[in-house]
């Protein structure tokens, strides 16, 4: 067989757009398939002009006719498409508009057209990401184009459904049309699910957990009716941009044989921002702030910790402003141990992996999760909800002491994550040895994308061969 080309279609990528890990995935399997002999190129909306302009095609809109722009880049070494045109995506923020279903929709009719049109390179699968792209499986199933697809959900908690009134954009036969509708609604998430080839999730744990109504977002029902063409695959984290050794913008570069170096970066990281060195353990968080990540329950469980100065918190992120205030109080209140900093900061998300002791991921649910690989790769500790990811990729002492590189805890309470603090608290007071066994199983753990390209690698054939 000649060699297999694939399209990846995603809304962010790591150094043109990124909110969350969605960017990182773009960015970083592409490369890996590459590397294995795979044609990898990516497709993404165009936020910023970054390329050369290689075509021009119409896209329809219900009667409305408009133009997008083809550019052609490069990331990570590997050939992007960007689409631009419209007005729909050199904006401030990636999302967040009132028109975002018509922008991507805009982006997902693009990537049809630019199937049928672009004759040089013709890909045998087109790999599409979440909502975004959702509705190109129902285009390429509509106008029968000779191409697989398989559909990755990295977070179904974003469905971008919308109401009837949009369906005279779509220009879709009936037939379709009632395939992607849900509950009255117009749902893009849907579509992908039940319209593409094959579909899989982030990890093995989470494909099985969204069959569930707790973390199905309605969509549960949908999901079991498709499970035999529903797979897990764990992301992996790009090793060229996440590493402790190499790390351009961590204060003091450090290895497995040099983890004494990693107590620099922590005193670093606490003047940088601003709260008292110390020996006792200094946890980090890096995280969107929204309801999915759990730390409002973790701000409320810290909290006496924090009163009797048995920890300090480093905490980066932005999202919902309830979440952000409740950071802000807590910094207020004990300004010496709690240091935060509301944005988006790639250099500082670096420092804190690399200064941290632990790393606190406490997710009410978490597709895959890559902070709490990255803070295994930097030594930094992770006490994580026992959901999704999480609970494929960290090792409790429970369940196998010698192996494990983390602390987990099951329901998001107050009491359950007290619990797994003391325990985490207890082994880095009182037995430094198992301390550092932990950090040396993380780091030495392989979450590079290897393993899991080669799955996709396998799930591409398969999906070519029936
Ligand atoms: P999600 O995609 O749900 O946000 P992941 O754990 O998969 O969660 O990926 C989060 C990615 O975004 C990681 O690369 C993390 O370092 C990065 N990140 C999250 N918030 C910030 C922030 N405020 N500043 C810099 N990087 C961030
Ligand atoms: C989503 C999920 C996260 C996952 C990321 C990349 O944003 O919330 O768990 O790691 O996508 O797949």
């Amino acid at each position: 067989m000649s060699r297999l080309k694939v399209l990846l279609a995603s809304s962010e990528v790591y150094g043109f757009a990124k909110v969350g890990g969605l960017g990182d995935v773009a960015y970083a399997l592409p490369k890996a398939l590459r590397s294995i002999g795979v044609d990898a190129r990516i497709i993404a909306p165009m936020h910023r002009k970054k390329g050369r302009k290689v075509g021009t095609i119409n896209v329809k809109l219900g009667k409305r006719d408009v133009q997008a722009e083809i550019y052609l880049s490069r990331v990570n070494s590997v050939p992007l498409y960007l689409v631009g045109g419209g007005g729909y995506f050199p904006r401030d923020r990636v999302y967040g508009y009132e028109d975002d279903f018509e922008r991507y929709l805009f982006f997902s009719k693009a990537i049809v057209e630019f199937l049928r049109r672009y004759n040089f390179w013709k890909p045998n699968i087109l790999h599409l990401n979440d909502w975004h792209t959702g509705l190109t499986a129902a285009y390429v199933k509509s106008e029968g184009l000779p191409i697989k697809t398989l559909f990755t959900i990295h977070n179904l908690g974003y469905q971008g459904d919308v109401d009837t009134s949009k369906l005279n954009l779509l220009n879709l036969k009936e037939d379709i049309t009632d395939l992607i509708i849900h509950n009255n609604r117009i749902n893009p998430m849907k579509a992908g699910i039940v319209l593409s080839d094959a579909v899989n999730t982030v990890s093995v744990k989470y494909s099985k957990e969204i069959q569930t109504s707790e973390f199905g977002f309605g969509l549960d029902s949908v999901l079991r009716e498709i499970k035999d063409k529903l797979y897990g695959i764990i992301n992996g984290i790009d090793y060229s941009v996440w590493n402790p050794i190499r790390d351009p913008y961590i204060y003091r570069k450090y290895s497995t044989k040099t983890l004494e170096r990693k107590e620099e970066n922590k005193k670093m990281l606490s003047s940088e921002m601003k709260i008292k060195p110390s020996d006792r353990p200094l946890i980090g968080i890096v995280s969107r702030l929204t309801h999915q990540k759990g730390i409002d329950v973790f701000l409320e469980a810290i909290e006496e910790f924090l009163e009797d100065r048995t920890v300090s918190l480093v905490l980066l992120g932005t999202g919902e402003g309830y979440i952000e205030n409740k950071a802000k109080a807590i910094c207020d209140e004990f300004s010496d141990v709690v240091g935060i900093s509301i944005k988006y900061d790639e250099v500082l998300a670096h420092k804190i992996y690399a200064g941290s002791d632990m790393f606190a991921v406490p997710s009410r649910y978490e597709p895959c999760g890559l902070t709490q690989m990255i803070a295994m790769r930097y030594g930094s500790v992770p006490i994580v909800r026992n959901t999704g990811g999480l609970s494929d990729t960290v090792i409790d002492p429970n369940e196998n002491k010698n192996c494990a590189r983390g602390f987990k805890f099951e329901s998001l309470d107050v009491e359950a994550i007290k619990k797994a603090l003391s325990r985490a608290i207890d082994v880095y007071e009182n037995d430094r040895e198992y301390w550092k066994i932990l950090q040396l199983n993380g780091m030495r753990a392989d979450f590079s994308w290897r393993g899991s390209a080669r799955k996709y690698l396998a799930l591409y054939k398969r999906l070519l061969s029936s």
